[in-house]
């Protein structure tokens, strides 16, 4: 199943700068039998594991994260770009290679004990994921794992998230 999942995912040369090899996940989801099975990978690890949040992340994670999240009788909690969410939230600030980016996530979205999974299609520096594991440990969610499709190895996001497990179905090149 990984094998054709990965290679469902498309690789676009200099996007969407020069040198970026973007991986687009649109060409995963027009193929329902390969988007159902790269759900279904995720669904079979994380049902029965008592988790309460699927916390996906702009835009991405928020694709992948609904339909595990139903799968498992989660909550879907979105975590989203500055000044989109329309009530009171909490943000956390994370650098990028030129300024910096925001995510946030409404107040009272999630209960402090409460175990989530935090999704997204890819990590990349691991910059994204460890702003969302602090937001979500300033309200005292338990983070169980993080998942994503995609690893860029190379970019050693992963050491960035700690002692946070993370789950990925593919790896691929920078
Ligand atoms: C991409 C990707 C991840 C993030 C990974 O999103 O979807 O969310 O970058 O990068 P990092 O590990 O270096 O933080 P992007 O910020 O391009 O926005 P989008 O998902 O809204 O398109
Ligand atoms: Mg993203």
């Amino acid at each position: 199943r990984i094998m054709k999942i990965a290679s469902a995912i498309r690789v676009i040369p200099d996007f969407p700068k020069p040198g970026i090899m973007f991986q687009d996940i649109t060409t995963l989801l027009l193929e329902p039998k390969l988007f159902k099975d790269t759900i279904d990978l995720f669904v079979e690890r994380y049902q029965g594991k008592n988790i309460a949040v699927v916390a996906g992340i702009e835009a991405r994670g928020f694709i992948f994260g609904p339909p595990i999240a139903l799968a498992i009788g989660a909550k879907f909690v979105p975590m989203r770009k500055p000044k989109k969410l329309p009530g009171e939230v909490i943000s956390e600030e994370y650098s990028l290679e030129y300024g910096t980016d925001c995510i946030e996530m409404h107040v009272g979205a999630v209960q402090e004990g409460e175990r989530a999974l935090v999704i997204d299609d890819l990590i990349a520096t691991g910059g994204t994921l460890a702003a969302a594991l602090k937001l979500l440990d300033r309200v005292g969610v338990e983070v169980v794992e993080c998942a994503c499709l995609i690893e860029l190895p190379e970019l050693k996001g992963r050491d960035r998230l700690g002692a946070r497990p993370l789950f990925v179905l593919v790896k691929a090149d920078a």
